[in-house]
């Protein structure tokens, strides 16, 4: 194997957009993890990746005057949290920043500047979904090996290591998700353990206990839904019972059998034990039925803020049709329903969709109707003969990290609403995004808003306007 390059006292130029701070030895850029500007540090590169280099800091001589101390035990190990070592108020600023920096790199759009970032009350416990792994042999971290300790019983339930995801560290107290969700894990690891059920290992593709996803929602109701490598519901059942007879607060238990190679628990069923079959959180106006396998946003209270810019952007006329697209359970949709003719949502899980039509019936909601299909070819259809989905006025879209598929670009073109909303949990994709849409489009406005605190993601919303007399 090659000899990893090592650098000493390299100063810390800046940070770029995904957190890195940049050093540059022999003036070659090195990316570098958990540095800040202005510090100087000694690199080890660790890998390089389509031509650039990244490292870790082997030594810290001269830290920066906003280094924090990482306020959680596990912060060294742990893939979850990876920015404590900066106070909050400098993470939102550095995310304001990025927001800017990428859309000027990559769609060349340097005009608006982004609005104020609107960061988030909470900085902790914000989240209202963990997914927690279970494994026969948990990592043991540095001061466990250093300390020599001889632990006997090593099987775990806790989150990936940092950069592995075959390794799962075990939890002791996590800061991301209110009470009770360490309560849960902590009694779930101990009850499968006297349960002896096996934990799963995904190298030997074996062990009974794959996962234990719990959600949460503002008004103290709690999901859990344990995820299982194999047919054994009687397990699953007495698992599941004895933790909801450990935590009270439970209110609703699921589980899904899910024997493939990979986690995505999106093909497989869930199946209900106790308690109601969904869980309910409130959203401005809205209460908003949560099923077990949608996606639902993880920080209910910024997706509140969020959904608010959208409602104050969207310039709706009461004829309008709007489009909601990559809907989830219809959040978007239904937090805007009062203000057009006619909301119509798309969204591939059919259970989201399912969900979504519940929340439109929930809430009275009468103008909204929900589709289940793949964006790319339910717009392909849309505004032609036999379409369910008319030309619309509006589009709200709110897609996953990897951003939309260029052909969903060239319909958006073909469909030409008059005003677009992009939503996107991935600045760098998004900017790939409106670089395609600015043959019609303009950027009018640019919010980025914080909901994971004490990470480097950031959520942006533009608002794009049609160019006047191009259609
Ligand atoms: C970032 S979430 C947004 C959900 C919703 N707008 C909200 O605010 O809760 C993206 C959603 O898009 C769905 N999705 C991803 N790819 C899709 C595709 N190609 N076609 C339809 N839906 C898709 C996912 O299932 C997920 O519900």
């Amino acid at each position: 194997m090659a000899r990893q390059k090592h650098y000493e006292q390299q100063e810390v130029l800046d940070l770029e957009f995904q957190g890195h701070g940049i050093v540059k030895p022999e003036g070659r850029v090195v990316f570098v993890e958990g540095v800040l500007p202005g510090e100087l540090v000694d690199v080890r590169v660790t890998r390089r990746k389509k031509g650039a280099a990244f490292g870790v800091p082997t030594a810290i001589h001269r830290p920066s005057a906003r280094r924090t101390e990482p306020f959680c035990a596990h912060f060294d190990e742990c893939g979850g949290c990876t920015w404590q070592y900066l106070g909050y108020e400098d993470q939102l600023r550095y995310k304001e920043r990025f927001v800017a920096d990428v859309l000027a790199r990559l769609a060349g759009i340097t005009e608006p500047t982004p609005l104020p970032i609107i960061g988030c009350e909470r900085d902790r416990f914000y989240r209202n979904r963990l997914d927690f792994s279970f494994s026969p042999t948990r990592w043991l971290s540095g001061k466990e090996i250093d300390a020599g300790l001889d632990i006997a019983d090593r099987r775990a339930l806790g989150f990936h290591v940092k950069g592995r995801f075959d390794r799962v560290l075990d939890i002791d107290t996590c800061y991301l998700q209110p009470d009770p969700s360490n309560e849960i894990r902590t009694r779930a690891r101990t009850i499968a353990r006297d349960l002896s059920c096996s934990f799963h290992d995904p190298a030997r593709h074996e062990g009974l206990l794959r996962s234990l996803i719990v959600r949460t929602t503002e008004d103290g109701e709690v999901m859990v839904i344990l995820v299982i490598h194999e047919e054994r519901p009687d397990l699953a059942a007495t698992m599941l019972t004895e933790l909801g007879r450990a935590v009270p607060a439970i209110s609703s238990a699921h589980y899904v059998v899910n024997p493939s190679r990979n986690d995505d628990i999106g093909p497989h069923e869930a199946r209900h034990v106790y308690g109601t079959d969904v869980i309910h959180e409130r959203c401005g106006p809205l209460r908003l039925a949560i099923h077990p396998k949608s996606f639902y946003q993880t920080n209910s209270r910024q997706a509140e803020c969020l959904y608010t810019v959208i409602r104050e952007w969207i310039d709706a006329r009461r004829s309008d049709s709007l489009l909601d697209l990559y809907c989830g359970i219809g959040s978007i949709g239904l937090f805007l329903a009062d203000r057009v003719a006619r909301v119509v949502g798309v969204e591939y899980v059919e259970e989201a969709v399912a969900g979504a039509r519940l929340n439109a019936s929930l809430n009275g909601i009468r103008n909204a109707e929900f589709h289940a299909g793949d964006v790319r070819e339910l717009l392909a259809a849309a505004g032609r003969a036999g379409s369910p989905i008319e030309r619309p006025d509006l589009i709200v879209l709110d897609p996953p990290r990897a951003g939309f598929h260029p052909a969903v670009t060239g319909e958006l073109l073909r469909l030409a609403p008059r005003q677009i909303v992009y939503v996107s949990c991935k600045p760098s994709t998004q900017a790939r995004d409106l670089a395609a849409l600015s043959t019609l489009y303009e950027v009018r406005r640019v919010q980025p808003v914080d909901m994971f605190p004490q990470t480097f993601h950031i959520e942006s919303v533009v608002d794009l306007r049609r160019r006047e007399g191009v259609v």
